[in-house]
């Protein structure tokens, strides 16, 4: 907004790209983007756009580029537009604002005319880019159609900006002039689905609206201090509607402001964020109510760092990500062992209660879902509460009981995931304690539990999670340790836990060692069509998430299995070819573990062992295994040192059958829609 073109050719698109390229973790089958055009610009998006239906404006169509497939073709073909047409850059792009949007599909497949930007139709008179799903939209598409609209695309997203058009048209026939806002708060009120949204339209030049509804929607401040338009700008600590910032950004996630600027605030649901000739002013919509309440919101200071985003000397995020778990999970505990204790102030105040609670309930999916098992054996050893497990879409599904007795333990990286979400408003709505265990400061786990707790691992950008994985557990242990502390019979097994803890990092570090030997495994593995892990105890979790890092992103097909079970079934698989990776590191099940590899080895099992360190003959007396040494810590802390070699096993293996570490196929980091 009235940034200096001279100072920077192509700001905005840069800016708008570079944002897109931070975001492409969650979703990476198509983009697009729009931006105001100077005057005499066609849109290279509506080459057939007849404005004759189209509501006349003043200036050119915005510009508008939908692209399939990764960032990095959007770009290019941007820029190749431009060049075809030898239009001066500087000139093509002296915008004011811009909307972009990467895809992951959920309506319509991967194509130019899916991507967002969505448009209201010839002329590109409302442009809309979405972030969830409209649950009504088959209704409105036929209300729709039935006043003459045409739909080129699959989406749900499409009803949006076309229903602006509609209320646009209507209101100005019927009453002349309306404003952006209220014609977005006319779509909201007919709208019902989960969503972020920005809308853009040439009737409204140099504005933009953003709005929400569940899905998460962050705006970004510069620095307020300093020039512009001869103003002082000064208060960065609230946002006034009279606030007039340099510049602002809109996103579904802060890793796509941090390098522009650290003061944020998060949209609730509901508000509407109107950005006009460079002021801001945010309104709370209320369906019953005819006029909005303006409200003024305080920014917060976030605390993240460039460089987090970045690879800085590694190949790929997920390889970063794993060999920054000694850090990240000393951030995870920095400040919070205390005076051997624990200290977790987002759930000081709440412990008394969860100490009376009748049982806790594990909910999240995927990886977090993972992180839940490996922590329930202890969270019920140190409590003494009955601990029960839930996928969130399961537990949906099935509407299975929660109770007011109950604590429900949502754990969630992103704090986005809608099947959490969801499962977090069914517990809410039946009354049960909600606790959060995220990794994001402002998400919408974070607001809407009753407390809860922030790993602090920092961004993690691999679509496959691994230090996320590894602080999730650590916080749920520290969890543990402190609605455990006032148990006087369990204080011995908490020093040792708490000494664990304190030494977990340098352990970490030991481990990632195997770095080269988990290569070698890797290239050993390379052609095997599937590969099976078997864990128990403490360590199922450990199988589970091992085999679903190689399933996600070596694409090879994997499954982890709870050893107890394997004579019920998974034994008739066994043969000279077929990987298995059998846990057997040193705690109460040891023993047990000894016994399988000795089934295993009779039915001449291709097999792969992890054990603690110097315990190779142990496990295998025979020879005849490969042996993957680990320190030994703490019992309940092992998974934290066993997924590792498992992590990097799925990192070299996707390596070398050459497939996309950072973006598996299919999949998305954060799965904002059920
Ligand atoms: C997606 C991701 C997984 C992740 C899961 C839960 O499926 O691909 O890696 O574990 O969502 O995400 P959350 O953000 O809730 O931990």
């Amino acid at each position: 907004l009235n940034y200096n073109v001279s100072r920077e050719r192509l700001y905005i698109l840069e800016v708008l790209f570079n944002g897109l390229r931070r975001l492409e973790y969650r979703g990476y089958d198509s983009s697009g983007i729009a931006l105001d055009a100077d005057a005499q610009l066609p849109s290279p998006a509506s080459p057939s756009a007849s404005p004759s239906d189209a509501r006349p404006y003043a200036g050119a169509p915005p510009l508008v580029f939908r692209q399939e497939g990764k960032i990095e073709n959007l770009v290019r073909s941007v820029y190749s537009e431009v060049d075809e047409k030898d239009v001066n850059l500087d000139a093509a792009f002296s915008v004011h604002a811009g909307i972009a949007h990467t895809r992951w599909a959920t309506h319509g497949v991967p194509a130019p005319r899916n991507s967002h930007p969505q448009s209201s139709g010839a002329g590109d008179e409302f442009l809309v880019v979405h972030n969830g799903i409209i649950t009504n939209y088959e209704v409105l598409k036929e209300t729709l159609t039935r006043h003459g609209f045409t739909f080129e695309s699959d989406t749900d997203t499409e009803v949006i900006p076309k229903l602006a058009k509609f209320v646009f048209d209507k209101s100005h026939d019927e009453e002349g002039d309306v404003t952006f806002s209220q014609v977005v708060m006319e779509v909201m009120r007919q709208l019902e689905g989960a969503y972020a949204l920005i809308f853009k339209s040439p009737h409204y030049p140099n504005e933009l609206i953003a709005c929400k509804r569940g899905s998460q929607l962050i705006l970004g401040v510069n620095e307020l201090s300093g020039q512009q338009n001869g103003k002082s700008f000064h208060d960065v600590k609230t946002l006034t509607t009279n606030g007039k910032p340099k510049e602002l950004f809109f996103s579904s996630d802060l890793c796509a402001i941090v390098e522009h600027t650290k003061n944020y605030l998060a949209l609730e649901d509901n508000e509407i964020c109107h950005i006009k000739d460079g002021s801001v002013s945010i309104l709370k919509f209320d369906p019953h109510k005819e006029k909005p309440a303006s409200v003024q919101r305080a920014l917060s200071v976030l605390e993240m760092e460039v460089e987090q985003i970045k690879k800085g000397s590694y190949d790929h995020f997920m390889q970063k990500e794993i060999h920054e778990q000694p850090h990240s999970l000393k951030t995870t505990m920095r400040g919070r062992l205390k005076d051997g204790g624990v200290l977790l102030g987002g759930l000081k105040e709440y412990l008394k209660t969860i100490r009376r609670c009748r049982r806790v309930v594990f909910i999240g999916c995927g990886t977090s879902y993972n992180a839940a098992l490996a922590a329930r054996p202890f969270v019920e050893e140190l409590t003494g509460i009955p601990v029960t497990m839930e996928v969130a879409s399961d537990l949906l599904d099935r509407q299975g009981p929660i109770y007011r007795e109950d604590t429900a333990v949502f754990v969630s990286q992103s704090g986005e995931t809608a099947d959490t979400l969801m499962a977090l408003d069914y517990a809410l709505e039946n009354g049960a304690l909600c606790v959060g265990i995220t990794n994001t400061v402002g998400s919408t786990l974070s607001r809407k539990t009753h407390c809860g707790v922030h790993i602090n691992a920092g961004c993690e950008i691999g679509v496959a999670s691994t230090k996320a994985y590894t602080s999730q557990i650590v916080a749920m242990a520290m969890m543990a340790l402190a609605i455990g502390s006032d148990q006087i019979s369990t204080q011995a097994r908490r020093d040792t836990i708490i000494s664990g803890l304190n030494n977990l990092s340098s352990n970490v570090s030991e481990v990632l060692k195997l770095d080269v030997e988990m290569k070698e495994l890797a290239s050993s593995l390379i052609d095997s069509e599937s590969l099976l892990v078997f864990g128990r105890g403490y360590n199922y979790a450990t199988a589970l998430e091992g085999a679903l890092k190689v399933k996600e992103v070596a694409l090879m097909h994997s499954e982890g299995m709870l050893a107890g079970e394997m004579k019920h079934g998974p034994l008739a698989l066994v043969d000279e070819n077929l990987p298995i990776i059998v846990i057997a590191t040193r705690d109460a099940c040891f023993s047990k573990q000894q016994s399988v590899i000795q089934q295993l080895l009779s039915r001449k099992g291709r097999l792969i062992v992890m054990c603690s360190r110097g315990d190779a003959s142990a496990v295998c007396p025979s020879g005849s295994c490969r042996v993957i040494e680990v320190p030994e810590v703490a019992d309940c802390l092992q998974p934290v040192i066993n997924i590792i070699p498992l992590q990097l096993l799925a990192y070299h293996l996707t390596v070398l059958r050459g497939f996309d570490v950072d973006q598996p196929r299919n999949l998305a980091k954060s799965v904002t829609t059920q």
